[in-house]
């Protein structure tokens, strides 16, 4: 992701939990599971920088985070919430029919439990409703992880981007998922949606006290 090229200095420190609360085991199955998709809010990002500072080796800086959550026309973040701490996020920027993932992260502790799937299934419907036709993100040539959930989601390897993360010497792998509204796409989505196991649930997040809502 292309955003994470910036403020290599910054550290999040340590804390706690966005509700103050430390991160919930994963004791109950997956078929228990309860993530609440939000919006993604400012209050979020302290817990949103502990994630970044475990993922990514240039993470976001909190003024990245702020000035993307302020332009509201164009970008759409959201968070995965369970028992009110954040586990994961991701968001897109919206241009034309395009739309471009800029970030998406789930906490260590929690990978693999499908929680990047139902961000990244959250971020194409959203996508979908803000007129996009067709989805773009760039990963790094060794993730092979997240590339394996971008190609269940339909992404294809479209081109690389020489030495685009400097930090590491590595190239960017670009992918594209065209025709989001096509019936073969649809139907995909529906069926990864329909196979992640527990409850995944839509949730409105009260503004920040001071944000100006669109
Ligand atoms: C990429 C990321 C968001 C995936 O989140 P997640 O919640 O673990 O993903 P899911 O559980 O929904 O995985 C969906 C599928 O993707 C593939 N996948 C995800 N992580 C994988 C890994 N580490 N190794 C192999 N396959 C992986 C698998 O096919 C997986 O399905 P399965 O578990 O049934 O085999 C998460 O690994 C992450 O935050 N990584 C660090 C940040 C990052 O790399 N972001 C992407 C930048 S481009």
């Amino acid at each position: 992701m292309a955003e994470h090229e910036e403020d290599p200095g910054f550290s999040p420190g340590s804390g706690r939990g966005d509700a103050g609360e430390d991160i919930p085991l994963l004791s109950a199955p997956d078929s228990d599971l309860a993530v609440h998709l939000v919006p993604l809010r400012r209050r979020h990002l302290r817990s949103v920088l502990r994630i970044e500072a475990q993922v990514y080796p240039r993470p976001w800086s909190l003024p990245l985070f702020m000035s993307e959550l302020n332009l509201r026309t164009s970008r759409a973040y959201i968070a995965a919430r369970v028992e009110g701490v954040i586990v994961g996020y991701a968001g897109i920027m919206l241009a034309g029919d395009e739309a471009h993932v800029t970030t998406i992260a789930v906490n260590p502790a929690w990978q693999r439990h499908k929680i990047g799937s139902r961000l990244m299934a959250r971020l194409v419907r959203s996508a979908m409703a803000q007129g996009a036709r067709h989805l773009t993100l760039e990963v790094r040539m060794s993730n092979l992880g997240a590339q394996g959930m971008y190609r269940r989601f339909g992404f294809e390897p479209a081109g690389v981007r020489k030495n685009y993360y400097a930090e590491t010497n590595e190239d960017a792998l670009i992918m594209w998922a065209y025709d989001l509204h096509s019936p073969a796409a649809t139907a995909r989505l529906a069926a990864i949606e329909a196979g992640i196991p527990g409850a995944t649930i839509d949730g409105a997040s009260p503004p920040d006290p001071g944000c100006v809502e669109p």
